[in-house]
Formats: C-alpha cells, sequence, structure tokens
C-alpha cells in the first residue's frame, strides 16, 4: 500500500524532471549561442559528469556511507552491553581475521590506556563515550571523529609506520579535558601478535 504510493510519487516526480529538461532544451535552442561557446559548455558539463561518476564509483568501491549511517547505543550500560563490556574491549580478530579495536572514551582517558596494533594493517576501530562529548584525534592518521553519547563511532585507518602515537581527546568535555590522552604502540607488522596468540604462547610458558 505505502510502496505503491512511493513510487507513484517517485513517478510524478521524474515525470516533472523531464518535463523541465524538455522546455529547458527548448528554450536553450530559441537563444543564440555562439558555437565556441555551446563547446565549451559542453566541455564543462562533460568534465562535471565525469567527477559525479567518479564521486559515486569510489563511494561504492570504498564503503564510503553518509553521516546518516547511525549506530545507536545505551552509553550509561556499557558495562552490561556485550560488545563493549569490559572484557570486550581492546584489540581482537573478528570471525573473518579483521582487527577490530573497540574503546570507550571516558572523562579523563580511553580505555583500555594502551594498547598494540601493527603498521600498515587495516584497523577498525568503534568508539564509544561512557558520560559526555569526546572526541578522538590521532596525528599522523585520518583518524578524527567526535564521539557522541549514545552512539558508536566507527573509523577504519592503518598506522604507516611502527611507533608510538598519542590519542587525544579533541572535544572540550571538562577540567580534565587537556589531560585526556592514552597512546598507541605501533609494532611492526611481522612482529604483531593477535591477542589470541598472546594469551597461548602466555599459557606456554606457564606449562
Ligand atoms: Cu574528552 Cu576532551
Amino acid at each position: 500500500m505505502q510502496i505503491t504510493a512511493i513510487l507513484q510519487k517517485c513517478h510524478d516526480l521524474l515525470g516533472q524532471f523531464f518535463d523541465f529538461l524538455r522546455d529547458f532544451y527548448v528554450q536553450m535552442q530559441s537563444v543564440h549561442v555562439d558555437h565556441l561557446e555551446r563547446k565549451w559548455i559542453n566541455i564543462t558539463l562533460l568534465i562535471i559528469g565525469m567527477m559525479v561518476v567518479i564521486i559515486t564509483i569510489d563511494a561504492f568501491l570504498h564503503n564510503i556511507n553518509p553521516p546518516s549511517k547511525v549506530e545507536t547505543i545505551d552509553s550509561a550500560r556499557l558495562h552490561l552491553s556485550k560488545e563493549f563490556a569490559e572484557s570486550n574491549l581492546g584489540v581482537q580478530l573478528d570471525d573473518k581475521g579483521a582487527i577490530v579495536v573497540r574503546m570507550v572514551a571516558g572523562r579523563y582517558s580511553f580505555f583500555p590506556k594502551h594498547i598494540s596494533v601493527p603498521a600498515e594493517t587495516k584497523l577498525t576501530f568503534r568508539w564509544v563515550s561512557m558520560d559526555v562529548l569526546h572526541g578522538v584525534h590521532i596525528p599522523m592518521t585520518n583518524m578524527s571523529t567526535m564521539i557522541v553519547p549514545g552512539y558508536v563511532a566507527e573509523i577504519t585507518t592503518s598506522f604507516p609506520k611502527p611507533g608510538e602515537y598519542p590519542v587525544l581527546c579533541n572535544e572540550y568535555c571538562g577540567l580534565g579535558h587537556n589531560h585526556m590522552w592514552s597512546n598507541i604502540s605501533v609494532i611492526a607488522k611481522e612482529d604483531w601478535k593477535a591477542p589470541s596468540d598472546i594469551l597461548a604462547s602466555k599459557e606456554l610458558s606457564h606449562e
């Protein structure tokens, strides 16, 4: 019922749009435009069209979503949520072997305080706030986002070189705002061990 109404509406809008284009074309024909000028108009339109096509293809290939992609979470009950329970924070491998890092921002730190990740590897960070609005910025990467209470902020990034990277809060969140930071150790790809491997080697050394 609703779908037919929406389809009808789309049909009407498209009809109006094509009517507009036809009228526009007819009017354009009656205006004298110099041959050379017409050529340049066409070139300009072609370039604009090409850019729109490139942006569209790029968005599809890199899975770029508009900010309207929202994922909500109850910030007051993070410790009870499955995903952001304390034991589930930090670096983890998902079932496809991709690295997912879950971190909680709260006055005045990022938790866990310290994590290790491999360099030159795609990492998906999932951030949530447990109290107020925070921001997260990691210099030398594309990581810069707001962490709005009630929402999950997801960013995919990679660290180009091994080293120590600071994680800074860049939204004023209270008196301790300028002390709100933590750090990430980025380890050469071949030296990095997945958290499950570390656990396994610890168990081995206990034997
Ligand atoms: Cu958290 Cu500023």
